[in-house]
């Protein structure tokens, strides 16, 4: 990338989002990182002001990668190589509140991680030191007061007018398969909102890359644990997906430039540096 052309800003898509629409195409990017190639190119797009954005389609741009195969790594060290310093991510996520209705957006603060220890969650495992990240604070909160009031904007008066949730807790599985009703009901109870197959370990790697990231989950269904009603099915899943991804789509397009101007002028300022005292081994 020619430096003058820094792209501070990343989008990463997930089922339903494989695109952003509406931005100036620039060129898509095949970035070859340490931990392998990400999930798609990166599509670079510009926005009115000349502000650059990254893109990146989770799942491949064709759905060809599942939760579990996601290369984390490579998606977040590529996005870093190019200078992003902000990442706006999309997730499709099942419910687990009544008040959370199909069709909803939630920006979760907090995080139960359900996954089985299988992905590739650091970037320095193997490396011969032992870093210890920062997590209690899984999110950007600064990324999620900057975002939150401008996602409710775009969704204000929409014919479905969803809501928008925040604060709210996100279960990660492994998946493929969906919970159980007896798991569902276990997620409700330690206090879980949503659940996705997603979030982890994109959200612990950006930690180590000390990039600002924030989620924004579209939800699609109401899981299992809903007593004499049917739990979740892909059909479901896919129903609500292209409604929400249009959706998903005017919001990131409505928020990435503010993001753009709180990355270039310094606004997030709690995420660079914090890997500083992570490391405890001894460099003698
Ligand atoms: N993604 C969308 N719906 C989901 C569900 N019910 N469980 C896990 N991931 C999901």
């Amino acid at each position: 990338m020619d430096p003058n052309e820094t792209v501070l800003v990343g989008c990463i898509g997930g089922s339903g989002l494989y695109h952003l629409d509406n931005l100036t195409f620039v060129k898509k990017l095949h970035i070859k990182t340490p931990w392998g190639e990400p999930s798609s190119p990166i599509t670079i797009s510009k926005l009115p002001s000349g502000a650059l954005i990254a893109f990146i389609s989770r799942h491949g741009p064709a759905h060809t990668i599942t939760p579990t195969e996601v290369p984390g790594r490579a998606n977040i060290a590529a996005l870093k190589h190019i200078g992003v310093q902000a990442i706006v991510a999309f997730s499709a996520v099942g419910s687990l509140r009544e008040e959370i209705a199909p069709g909803d957006f939630v920006m979760p603060s907090q995080i139960i991680d359900r996954t089985k220890g299988i992905r590739e969650d650091t970037f320095f495992r193997g490396e011969g030191v032992v870093v210890h990240s920062m997590f209690g604070d899984p999110f950007s909160n600064k990324l999620i007061d900057l975002i939150a009031p401008l996602v409710e904007n775009v969704l204000e008066g929409k014919e479905r007018a969803p809501k928008l949730h925040t604060g709210k807790t996100v279960v990660c599985m492994e998946g493929p398969a969906f919970s159980t009703r007896a798991e569902s009901t276990m997620y409700r109870q330690w206090g879980g909102d949503i659940i996705n197959m997603s979030v982890i370990p994109e959200a612990k790697l950006a930690r180590e890359a000390e990039i600002d990231y924030a989620l924004i989950c579209t939800s699609t269904d109401y899981d299992a644990w809903r007593v004499g009603e049917a739990p979740v099915t892909v059909e479901e899943v896919i129903k609500t997906l292209h409604t929400n991804a249009e959706y998903a789509r005017l919001v990131a397009e409505g928020l990435l430039q503010q993001v753009h101007d709180a990355v270039a002028g310094g606004k997030l300022d709690e995420i660079k540096g914090c890997m500083r005292f992570a490391c405890v081994t001894r460099k003698d």
